[in-house]
Protein backbone atom coordinates (compact mmCIF):
# COMPACT_ATOMS: atom_id res chain seq x y z
CA UNK A 1 0.00 0.00 0.00
CA UNK A 2 1.43 3.15 -0.86
CA UNK A 3 1.80 6.31 1.79
CA UNK A 4 -0.95 8.04 2.70
CA UNK A 5 0.31 11.99 2.64
CA UNK A 6 -1.75 13.78 5.08
CA UNK A 7 -3.94 16.82 3.71
CA UNK A 8 -6.43 19.32 4.86
CA UNK A 9 -9.60 17.82 2.92
CA UNK A 10 -10.21 20.91 0.92
CA UNK A 11 -6.31 20.61 -0.45
CA UNK A 12 -6.84 16.97 -0.96
CA UNK A 13 -10.16 17.64 -3.40
CA UNK A 14 -8.63 20.94 -4.84
CA UNK A 15 -5.49 18.25 -5.76
CA UNK A 16 -7.71 16.40 -7.53
CA UNK A 17 -9.46 18.62 -9.55
CA UNK A 18 -6.67 20.36 -10.72
CA UNK A 19 -5.41 16.58 -11.68
CA UNK A 20 -8.61 15.87 -13.17
CA UNK A 21 -8.02 19.88 -15.33
CA UNK A 22 -4.33 19.00 -16.42
CA UNK A 23 -5.91 15.23 -18.34
CA UNK A 24 -8.61 17.05 -19.78
CA UNK A 25 -5.91 19.61 -21.04
CA UNK A 26 -3.85 16.54 -22.39
CA UNK A 27 -6.84 14.65 -23.83
CA UNK A 28 -7.24 18.15 -26.67
CA UNK A 29 -4.03 18.20 -26.98
CA UNK A 30 -4.23 14.04 -28.08
CA UNK A 31 -7.28 15.11 -29.72
CA UNK A 32 -5.57 17.78 -32.07
CA UNK A 33 -3.08 15.64 -32.44
CA UNK A 34 -4.99 12.83 -34.07
CA UNK A 35 -3.84 10.14 -31.47
CA UNK A 36 -6.78 8.11 -30.93
CA UNK A 37 -4.73 5.47 -28.31
CA UNK A 38 -3.53 7.80 -26.56
CA UNK A 39 -6.56 10.12 -26.11
CA UNK A 40 -8.51 6.63 -25.58
CA UNK A 41 -6.13 6.31 -22.52
CA UNK A 42 -6.20 9.87 -20.95
CA UNK A 43 -9.73 9.48 -21.21
CA UNK A 44 -9.80 6.14 -19.21
CA UNK A 45 -7.80 7.79 -16.81
CA UNK A 46 -9.64 10.77 -16.30
CA UNK A 47 -13.13 8.87 -16.08
CA UNK A 48 -11.52 6.59 -13.00
CA UNK A 49 -9.80 9.59 -11.35
CA UNK A 50 -13.13 11.40 -11.30
CA UNK A 51 -15.00 8.39 -10.57
CA UNK A 52 -12.87 7.67 -7.00
CA UNK A 53 -13.01 11.54 -6.51
CA UNK A 54 -17.01 11.66 -6.66
CA UNK A 55 -16.94 8.24 -4.72
CA UNK A 56 -14.63 9.74 -1.67
CA UNK A 57 -16.77 12.87 -1.91
CA UNK A 58 -20.13 11.40 -1.62
CA UNK A 59 -19.63 8.87 1.00
CA UNK A 60 -16.90 10.73 3.47
CA UNK A 61 -16.90 14.89 1.99
CA UNK A 62 -20.42 15.46 1.70
CA UNK A 63 -22.37 13.81 4.47
CA UNK A 64 -19.56 15.68 6.92
CA UNK A 65 -20.71 19.17 4.74
CA UNK A 66 -24.28 18.56 5.35
CA UNK A 67 -23.72 17.77 9.21
CA UNK A 68 -21.04 21.30 9.07
CA UNK A 69 -23.70 23.54 7.27
CA UNK A 70 -27.20 24.82 7.68
CA UNK A 71 -27.77 25.38 4.09
CA UNK A 72 -28.46 21.99 2.06
CA UNK A 73 -29.04 23.23 -1.53
CA UNK A 74 -25.49 23.12 -2.56
CA UNK A 75 -24.75 19.66 -1.74
CA UNK A 76 -27.97 18.36 -3.35
CA UNK A 77 -26.96 19.94 -6.57
CA UNK A 78 -23.84 18.98 -5.87
CA UNK A 79 -24.93 15.31 -6.35
CA UNK A 80 -27.22 15.66 -9.13
CA UNK A 81 -24.50 16.74 -11.10
CA UNK A 82 -22.20 14.35 -9.94
CA UNK A 83 -24.90 11.75 -11.55
CA UNK A 84 -24.57 13.71 -14.71
CA UNK A 85 -21.20 13.23 -14.54
CA UNK A 86 -21.34 9.06 -13.75
CA UNK A 87 -24.08 9.18 -16.78
CA UNK A 88 -21.45 10.56 -19.21
CA UNK A 89 -19.05 8.55 -17.95
CA UNK A 90 -20.54 5.19 -19.03
CA UNK A 91 -21.82 6.53 -21.75
CA UNK A 92 -17.69 7.06 -22.16
CA UNK A 93 -17.32 3.68 -21.68
CA UNK A 94 -19.90 2.55 -23.95
CA UNK A 95 -18.85 4.08 -26.72
CA UNK A 96 -15.75 3.32 -29.30
CA UNK A 97 -12.55 6.10 -29.19
CA UNK A 98 -12.86 6.16 -32.95
CA UNK A 99 -16.51 7.14 -32.97
CA UNK A 100 -16.71 10.92 -33.00
CA UNK A 101 -19.37 11.25 -30.36
CA UNK A 102 -16.38 10.15 -28.44
CA UNK A 103 -14.72 13.38 -28.27
CA UNK A 104 -18.35 15.19 -27.78
CA UNK A 105 -19.28 13.40 -24.55
CA UNK A 106 -15.57 14.14 -23.51
CA UNK A 107 -16.11 17.69 -24.20
CA UNK A 108 -19.08 17.95 -22.63
CA UNK A 109 -17.90 15.60 -19.61
CA UNK A 110 -15.04 18.12 -18.53
CA UNK A 111 -17.16 21.47 -19.06
CA UNK A 112 -19.90 20.23 -16.72
CA UNK A 113 -17.32 19.30 -14.53
CA UNK A 114 -15.39 22.95 -14.75
CA UNK A 115 -19.00 24.02 -13.17
CA UNK A 116 -18.53 21.67 -10.84
CA UNK A 117 -15.58 22.12 -9.37
CA UNK A 118 -15.91 26.18 -9.38
CA UNK A 119 -18.87 25.77 -7.48
CA UNK A 120 -16.97 23.44 -4.88
CA UNK A 121 -14.43 25.81 -4.89
CA UNK A 122 -15.92 29.01 -4.48
CA UNK A 123 -18.96 28.28 -2.81
CA UNK A 124 -18.79 24.60 -0.68
CA UNK A 125 -15.37 25.55 0.07
CA UNK A 126 -15.33 28.90 1.64
CA UNK A 127 -18.44 27.74 3.53
CA UNK A 128 -16.98 24.93 5.31
CA UNK A 129 -13.84 26.72 6.22
CA UNK A 130 -16.38 29.38 8.48
CA UNK A 131 -17.41 26.15 10.05
CA UNK A 132 -15.84 23.85 13.21
CA UNK A 133 -15.37 20.68 10.58
CA UNK A 134 -11.79 19.28 11.54
CA UNK A 135 -10.65 19.24 8.36
CA UNK A 136 -7.38 17.76 8.68
CA UNK A 137 -9.11 14.35 10.39
CA UNK A 138 -11.64 14.21 7.33
CA UNK A 139 -8.87 14.80 5.26
CA UNK A 140 -6.68 11.47 6.49
CA UNK A 141 -9.95 9.27 6.34
CA UNK A 142 -10.46 10.95 3.05
CA UNK A 143 -6.78 10.16 1.82
CA UNK A 144 -7.31 6.30 3.44
CA UNK A 145 -10.40 5.58 1.17
CA UNK A 146 -9.24 7.07 -1.71
CA UNK A 147 -6.10 4.92 -1.42
CA UNK A 148 -8.41 2.35 -1.00
CA UNK A 149 -10.68 2.56 -3.94
CA UNK A 150 -7.33 3.32 -6.22
CA UNK A 151 -6.25 -0.38 -5.25
CA UNK A 152 -9.76 -1.90 -5.60
CA UNK A 153 -9.79 -0.57 -9.34
CA UNK A 154 -6.48 -0.42 -10.32
CA UNK A 155 -6.15 3.06 -10.74
FE1 LIG B 1 -14.80 17.76 -6.20
FE1 LIG C 1 -17.99 16.98 -6.39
Amino acid sequence: MSEVTTQNALDLLIADHREAEELFEQYEKAKDAEKTKEKYEIARKVCAALLIHMQVEETIFYPAARAALEDEDLLNEAEVEHNGAKDLIKQLGETEADDPMFDAKVKVLSEQIEHHVEEEENELFPKLKKTDLDLDSLGEEMATAKEELKERLGA
